[in-house]
């Protein structure tokens, strides 16, 4: 196959599901267990008021499916030209099969196309989307469909009122063609394991029992220093890399975790608030699917238009960064 210059966003989908819990619900369900927390310190600390969890049923697979359904209606792409499949998950349906070959199976893709799951925490979409620009852009691939994907009500210990206030389920997707045009234009991806211990689910399976705990567990306050401290620098490497300067962006689009560090990094890149996309106060934290959720949000309400350029960026448990410049 042919290399080209550039992989491109040809269409983008998302999907909540339907179970929306407010701060006031949430402060309700903790105080069963005698943990006191309430609406006025959830949004002042973190910009959230609500978030989406999953019913019982319903696995990471199915929201990425719903997802992928949209964005490849979006892209009028038929099905069976999508050639790679990438989920960005920290909640997969299973130990394996991938969550991406549970999402080719449900869509009905028989054509043989790779699937694989990229696992980089909250930082994973920046993860997928650039290894799957580097697959298309060698020539590998032609047509990717690149998920965020999350069941983080899953992991979430209620009686932790540091962590079950910030995260919820959802799923954004692109699908992503070769191009010749400009599309995406550069990324950076980074990642120091020795912060391993600040944001984790430091469980594991032996003999089919959980071994250690499978809850997520946030040292919040030092992944917060981390954060503001990791996203300007990786989001000023990207755009170096694209040879722009931060004025040349139309949309920041970063990781939805807390409107404080969000805000910090808009104003260290000096841009106007308005220029960022922020999906935080309705969706929570949704680890992966958030940057593709809010991308796909800000698509539909008619902000993002053709030939926009987007500033991602992304920071989560491993410890794991990046960024991506795309152009729409
Ligand atoms: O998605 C991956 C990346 N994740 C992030 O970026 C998250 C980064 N971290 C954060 O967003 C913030 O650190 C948090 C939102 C998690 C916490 O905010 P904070 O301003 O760092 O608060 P804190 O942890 O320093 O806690 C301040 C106080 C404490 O009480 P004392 O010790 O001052 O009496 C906490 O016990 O707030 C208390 N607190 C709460 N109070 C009511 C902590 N959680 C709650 C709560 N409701 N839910």
């Amino acid at each position: 196959m042919m290399a080209h210059s550039y992989s491109r966003v040809l269409g983008t989908g998302s999907y909540l599901p339907r179970i929306r819990i407010t701060n006031q619900t949430l402060a309700e369900r903790l105080a069963q267990y005698g943990i006191e927390t309430n609406d006025e310190w959830i949004v002042a600390r973190t910009g959230i008021h609500s978030r989406y969890f999953s019913t019982p049923e319903q696995a990471t697979s199915d929201l990425a499916l719903i997802a992928a359904r949209r964005a490849l209606e979006a892209a009028r792409m038929d099905l069976q030209a999508i050639e790679l499949i990438i989920v960005a998950t920290s909640t997969p349906d299973f130990v394996f099969p991938s969550t991406a070959c549970l999402v080719q199976d449900k869509l009905g893709i028989r054509n043989g196309s790779a699937a694989f799951d990229v696992q980089a925490v909250c930082s994973g979409f920046v993860y997928a989307l650039a290894v799957a620009d580097g697959l298309i852009r060698g020539g590998t691939y032609r047509n990717a469909l690149v998920m965020g994907a999350e069941t983080f009500s899953r992991l979430l210990d209620f009686k932790d009122r540091t962590t079950c206030v910030l995260f919820g389920d959802g799923a954004g997707a692109v699908v992503l063609t070769a191009s010749d045009y400009p599309g995406l234009l550069a990324s950076a991806l980074h990642a120091d394991g020795s912060y391993a211990h600040i944001l984790c689910a430091p469980g594991n399976v032996n003999g089919g029992i959980v071994q250690g705990s499978a809850l997520l567990h946030m040292d919040g306050p030092a992944v917060f220093k981390l954060a503001v401290n990791v996203l300007e620098k990786v989001a000023r490497e990207a755009l170096a890399k694209a040879n722009m300067s931060a004025d040349q962006i139309d949309w920041l689009i970063p990781h939805q975790a807390n409107i404080r560090i969000m805000r910090g990094t808009c104003r260290k890149l000096g841009l106007p608030l308005e220029r960022m996309v922020v999906t935080l106060g309705e969706h929570g934290n949704t680890s992966a699917a958030s940057i593709p959720l809010a991308l796909d949000v800000a698509v539909r309400d008619g902000r993002v238009k053709a030939g926009d350029r987007i500033l991602i960026e992304g920071v989560g448990g491993g410890f794991t960064w990046g960024a991506a410049i795309i152009c729409m």
